[in-house]
């Protein structure tokens, strides 16, 4: 079954079991040649750059996973089902829908409502919470509090629209208790859970849509390698 449409990597043990998935392919790149040892690019399909390499003597894999619940849904659905992916910890932006939820906060998606009809392929008999794995969610946690750096855990939303005909709509999301709005957790989680994985979203505040506030570049950066010592470390 491999190489995938998507992923051209014909032999297993080249993508580590854990990955992190940025979803921008630059970024992967960046992440790779900024915190990994020896990375070597397994990926180029349509630009969707992954590398593997080793994090203090762990092997760890970071691919892109592009933008919105199908580019993601097809990306993590290849690492888990045909490369032997165990745990895949999504790394990206967010926009605030809370009053107490800052731009350059972390936020860990304990959960990923959506807008999406993704989950209507399994049939449920209802509708289906898509949920982080604790035990990734626990790590990450833990890992926070030794090293001080604040996180917000809580419910996310998994929009499959960024610029919505109605604008305020993330106001009865908002109503909900759910902190801020992203666009591929709840894909990632049901794959994982699916395929009876670990899989968990750890995202930095970009925006707010309660304040209207964006992060400047050089805030952009301290959150950013905050959220990445936190997954380096649960790799
Ligand atoms: N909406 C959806 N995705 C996002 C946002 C947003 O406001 N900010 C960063 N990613």
């Amino acid at each position: 079954m491999i190489p995938t449409p998507h992923i051209n990597v014909s032999e297993q043990g080249i993508i580590a079991e854990t990955v992190l998935m940025p979803g921008d392919p630059l970024r992967a790149k960046f992440i790779a040649e900024t915190y990994l040892e020896n990375p070597v690019q397994f990926n180029s399909v349509r630009n969707m750059f992954g590398y593997t390499g080793t994090y203090k003597g762990k092997k760890i894999s970071v691919m892109g996973s592009g933008m919105g619940m199908p580019s993601i849904g097809i990306y993590s659905y290849e690492l888990l089902n045909f490369y032997g992916v165990k745990n895949i910890i999504r790394i990206g932006s967010c926009g605030a829908i809370q009053e107490d939820v800052k731009i350059r906060d972390i936020i860990i998606g304990m959960s990923a409502s959506t807008t999406s009809n993704y989950a209507s392929q399994y049939n449920l008999p209802g509708t289906y919470a898509p949920t982080a794995s604790w035990t990734l969610m626990k790590k990450a946690l833990d890992i926070a509090e030794n090293k001080a750096i604040p996180v917000k855990v809580g419910n996310i939303l998994s929009s499959d629209i960024f610029y919505d005909d109605e604008p305020d709509v993330w106001k009865r999301w908002a109503r909900m208790g759910v902190l801020a709005i992203e666009m591929e957790a709840a894909a990632l989680y049901m794959n994982a859970a699916r395929a009876g994985a670990n899989a968990i979203c750890i995202l930095t505040v970009s925006d707010s849509l309660v304040s209207h506030e964006a992060t400047s570049a050089e805030e952009r950066q301290t959150s950013f390698t905050n959220m990445m010592e936190i997954s380096l470390e649960l790799a």
